[in-house]
């Protein structure tokens, strides 16, 4: 079933089955991760070598068109692998990993669409949840403190506990009754806005949650409203096209 981007921006969640392409996109990302919990440096070498990969970045141009993505209009940010490993949620430099956002608050662009793939260990504890109740629902958060240019500087994603990098989250008591696990088999994927709020559960469990995804934008796309965003800056200059 091809991806209905519409419904997706409109707010719905919607599974895709796996293709050919998804499941080996899976099997390849799996294949570098290897056995074993992953340092935080080990984990950001991981990443910089997936995002560099011309095989991977292949077949996720494949499992993109396999799911409807137009090569002339969509353009995607490669796949970012996340790894949650048991009891990581207790480290404090960790927090900002599990801080319930919207990826807009990030400067990703918000007709954002993101595309979640399960890969091992994923089940409805140790998953990440979106929280549907506040898609058009304005929740207090920290978004204006977040400069991308700034951010960059800091280090992003990649700079760690060493980070002064301001990361967004919610200042207020939420309703988390709403929340919806992501999952799936390897293969699959799950389509949802990324300005859905959404957060990655801390665990206990003894296997390291494995996932990633790739984010896609289409530029005849309208963004859904903005209810709660005020950071500056866009990361949509460095996602690329889709040359297959
Ligand atoms: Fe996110």
């Amino acid at each position: 079933m091809a991806l209905d981007r519409r419904a997706v921006l409109a707010g719905e969640i919607v599974a895709l089955a796996a293709t050919d392409a998804s499941r080996r996109l899976g099997e390849a990302i799996l294949a570098l991760v290897g056995p074993g919990v992953l340092s935080f440096a080990e984990l950001t070498a991981l990443r910089r070598r997936i995002a560099g990969s011309a095989a991977i970045r292949s077949l996720a141009e494949q499992a993109l068109v396999d799911f409807g993505c137009s090569p002339e209009h969509c353009r995607f940010d490669p796949p970012r692998l996340r790894a949650v490993a048991g009891g990581g949620h207790r480290d404090p430099a960790a927090v900002p990993a599990y801080a319930a956002h919207r990826d807009s608050w990030f400067a990703n662009p918000r007709a954002q669409v993101n595309l979640w793939f399960p890969l091992d260990g994923v089940s409805a504890e140790t998953t990440c949840v979106v929280h549907p109740a506040y898609f058009a629902r304005p929740v207090r958060n920290s978004s204006a403190a977040f400069d991308l240019d700034s951010f960059e500087a800091a280090g992003g994603f990649g700079a760690g506990s060493s980070a002064p990098a301001h990361h967004p989250t919610v200042l207020e008591p939420f309703d988390r009754s709403s929340a919806l696990p992501l999952l799936g088999a390897l293969g699959e994927a799950i389509a949802f806005a990324g300005a859905q709020l959404h957060e990655t559960l801390g665990h206990d469990s003894r296997r390291t949650r494995l996932s990633f995804e790739i984010r896609i934008i289409d530029e005849r796309d309208a963004p859904p409203p903005n209810v709660d965003d005020a950071c500056r800056g866009s990361t949509l200059p460095g996602y690329l096209r889709i040359r297959c």
